[in-house]
């Protein structure tokens, strides 16, 4: 029997862009997954300041850009998240069901985050690790993720090496020590 029988889930969804009155909760489909996609039942997902601006429309053209078409509503905003996951794509062969998974999906094209379930590409889907709670890990990624893009790809730090990070208290300083 599949892990996912549901069909339907309710999510935080709009109908058009707008103030934080346009977020309303709604009954929709579950998405359907692609052979390279997992689906995700969620746990805990990740709000940050950015979820306005896609609330907004701010991200309207950067959607038509990446894929071609225009978003759709009911539309669910959200970048990230964790859960165990809930059905995987045919040519997905790095996650089974019932996997403990977080993600992280910057304008997801089959919805966002603020859901019960999500479907993101399986290359945006990691295991999470040892001794961190769902939570944390639902809240991290996109944090983690612009951190490491710091440390790595701007500063190239290397093994050993050290960096004094000034304002270390806030999101991006914690999770980069
Ligand atoms: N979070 C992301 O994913 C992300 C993505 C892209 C870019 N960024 C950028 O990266 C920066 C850090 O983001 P964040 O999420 O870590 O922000 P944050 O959680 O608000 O943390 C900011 C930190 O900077 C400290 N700070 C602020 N003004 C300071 C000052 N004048 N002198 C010394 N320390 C000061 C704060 O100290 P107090 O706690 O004492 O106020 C806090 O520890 C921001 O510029 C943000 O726009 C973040």
């Amino acid at each position: 029997m599949p892990f996912q029988t549901q069909k339907t889930m309710q999510a935080v969804a709009i109908d058009r862009f707008g103030g934080p009155e346009v977020l309303t909760r709604q009954t929709l489909p579950v998405p359907d997954i692609d052979s390279d996609e997992v689906l995700i039942r969620l746990e805990a997902i990740g709000v940050g300041v950015w979820d306005p601006w896609e609330r907004e429309g701010a991200f309207h053209q950067l959607f038509r850009e990446r894929y071609g078409v225009e978003p759709t509503f009911p539309y669910v905003i959200g970048f990230e998240g964790a859960g165990t996951v809930a059905a995987v794509g045919a040519d997905v062969t790095r996650f089974r069901e019932g996997d403990r998974v977080y993600a992280d999906r910057h304008i997801n094209p089959k919805g966002g985050f603020y859901a019960e379930y999500v479907a993101v590409v399986a290359d945006h889907v990691v295991p999470i690790p040892d001794g961190l709670s769902v939570e944390e890990a639902g809240a991290m990624p996109v944090d983690a993720i612009t951190a490491l893009l710091g440390l790595d790809s701007v500063l190239g730090l290397c093994e050993g090496e050290s960096v004094l990070i000034f304002g270390a208290g806030g999101g991006l300083g914690v999770i980069s020590r």
